[in-house]
């Protein structure tokens, strides 16, 4: 392990925000029993997590099947890779719901075996970038930078939490075929969110109704999410969230890079995009209005 600041270390190739895992636990992982029948969210941070852990739960809650109903998101699609405050997963029933921000290698080798359903969503990473500054100041435990400058550099380079976007990238979109993975844009949630959340519905094998559908589309919006207690992590401790800082649902849109970035900056950040995207086939959202 390798101490990078008081607020991130290196472990296994990936950066890891001080206090939130520990390596032995992470080590752990690799033999951590998964059932074929776990549902998997996995994001680089800032990418529409919560956005698609409300999706999913509210789409399990809806299926009379399932009859658990925990207090917020947060129990009922708890982090992977920890804090590690809640109870032993290995009690909980099926469907067990997880969210992670890991990379394939440091995830459990039974997502490979069992092949339980992961959906993965993605995000243009300049809107990222600029979700995960303002999401720096109202986080404690990550470090506020000195500037959206600093913070650009310390992007590209993969040293904030979660580690570099393009790694996070790369090892799941080319070790695809290896799981039972649906990818998703964050874009494509704006543009349409009914028909991702179709998409999210079918790939978990739901059967719901049209009005089943609409009313997770409706719950799911940014409005309505926003004042959500469930699902809008304002229940997260003082310790952790400063709600004075800023919020998980900040903005919600497509393109406000251009309201940060400068000129400069947008082309060093193509740059490096262009070289480390090299040979990925995958076609990214800057701004909505780029495809009318
Ligand atoms: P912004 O900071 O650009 O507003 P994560 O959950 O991975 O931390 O991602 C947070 C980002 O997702 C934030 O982006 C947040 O506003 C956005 N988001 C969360 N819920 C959303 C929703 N219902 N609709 C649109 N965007 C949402």
């Amino acid at each position: 392990m390798e101490v990078i600041n008081p607020y991130l270390f290196r472990y296994k190739g990936y950066v890891f925000p001080t206090g939130f895992s520990q390596p032995e636990y992470i080590d752990s992982l690799q033999t951590f029993e998964i059932r074929d029948n776990d549902i998997f969210l996995v994001t680089y941070p800032k990418s529409g997590t919560i956005w698609t852990q409300q999706i999913i739960t509210l789409l399990c809650e809806a299926d009379p099947s399932n009859n658990i109903v925990y207090d917020n998101n947060w129990q009922t699609m708890p982090w992977l890779e920890g804090p590690l405050d809640f109870p032993d997963y290995s009690l909980r029933p099926s469907p067990r719901l997880f969210t992670s921000h890991l990379t394939p290698a440091l995830m459990p080798p039974g997502l490979k075996d069992k092949r339980p359903k992961i959906v993965y969503v993605m995000r243009n990473p300049k809107d990222g970038v600029v979700s995960y500054f303002h999401f720096s100041h109202a986080m404690l435990k990550l470090e506020t930078p000195k500037s959206f400058e600093d913070l650009i550099g310390e992007y590209l380079e993969g040293v904030v939490a979660g580690g570099s976007w393009f790694d996070h990238i790369r090892e799941w979109y080319s070790k695809r075929d290896q799981y039972n993975i649906l990818f998703l844009m964050y874009e494509d949630m704006i543009k349409d969110l009914r028909s991702e959340v179709l998409k999210i519905s079918k790939f978990l094998g739901k059967n719901l109704d049209s009005s089943a559908i609409d009313h997770v589309v409706e719950r799911a919006t940014f409005k309505n999410m926003k004042k959500d207690p469930k699902a809008n992590y304002e229940f997260l401790p003082q310790e952790l969230l400063d709600l004075e800082q800023g919020h998980f649902l900040r903005k919600g849109t497509v393109g406000d890079w251009k309201n940060t970035f400068t000129v400069a900056q947008s082309e060093r950040f193509d740059q490096v995009f262009q070289e480390r995207m090299r040979g990925l086939p995958l076609q990214f959202t800057w701004d909505i209005h780029e495809h009318p």
